[in-house]
């Protein structure tokens, strides 16, 4: 995924904000060691820092560190490109943190092994992601747009798990689970963007199977398949839904 780290900041700074409440679950302690896996531009990496623990910040995503890296100068936070299904840490550390990132991820169970390896054994796993059925109205309009418009089905990037099949695969990959919890958090947009704006910013992976002469016509009738549901007052909605759980390594 091509990210563009500007307009992710600018208009889906959401993304971060949401995550704070994830810190709390974290609960950081000044000599621990954490690894943020997915950090983005690295806004909760550094929040988490801010406890006084040890943070480094990783993402497949090279644009996203480099913008990381420049907006955290100074912060004693390192940034690193590194792939969620191979990475490896130095030093075993004493927490992997998630925020919004392993949906990304479609091999989930090479990203457990890898997370599993990372951490000290009773180190634990705190994250959110997409679960099942997330963005679905979102998806549903635009496959109904591109069966429409003769386009096929769209090829979709994500894995959104449902929480027995999450923590089947947490508990095969050596983990034991301690919280799962799944939940719709429908998501403001920001003022001005639509449906079709989400689809722009995180779906362009998809976008790109379709012809690009037809991307207009079929984001514009995506916009007119939602309004009606995803939007309020001039206000749009994604329709999430959150997988968070806590997993301790065994
Ligand atoms: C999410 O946070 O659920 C999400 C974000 C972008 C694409 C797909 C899902």
């Amino acid at each position: 995924m091509d990210w563009d780290a500007t307009t992710y900041d600018s208009n889906f700074g959401f993304v971060s904000a949401h995550g704070r409440p994830m810190i709390d679950l974290l609960a950081p302690r000044p000599d621990e060691s954490i690894l943020d896996l997915g950090c983005g531009t690295g806004d909760l990496a550094v929040e988490i820092a801010g406890t006084g623990a040890r943070v480094h910040g990783i993402d497949a995503d090279a644009r996203m560190i480099r913008t990381a890296r420049a907006k955290h100068a100074g912060s004693g936070v390192s940034f690193d490109v590194a792939d969620g299904h191979t990475f490896t840490s130095a030093e075993p550390v004493d927490k992997v943190f998630s925020n919004a990132a392993l949906h990304w991820m479609t091999r989930p169970d090479e990203v457990l092994a890898r997370v599993h390896a990372a951490l000290r054994p009773g180190g634990v796993f705190v994250a959110e992601q997409g679960g099942g059925r997330n963005v679905a109205a979102l998806i549903r309009g635009l496959r109904t747009a591109a069966a429409e418009q003769g386009l096929g089905e769209p090829v979709l990037p994500w894995y959104f798990p449902s929480p027995a099949e999450h923590a089947g695969r947490l508990e095969r990959a050596g983990f034991e689970v301690r919280l799962m919890q799944y939940f719709d958090r429908p998501t403001a947009l920001a003022p001005g963007d639509t449906a079709a704006d989400w689809w722009r910013m995180f779906g362009p992976s998809t976008l790109a199977h379709f012809p690009e002469a037809a991307h207009e016509t079929l984001l514009a009738r995506v916009d007119e398949l939602v309004r009606d549901r995803r939007s309020r007052e001039g206000t749009w909605y994604a329709d999430y839904v959150r997988l968070r759980f806590v997993a301790v390594a065994t």
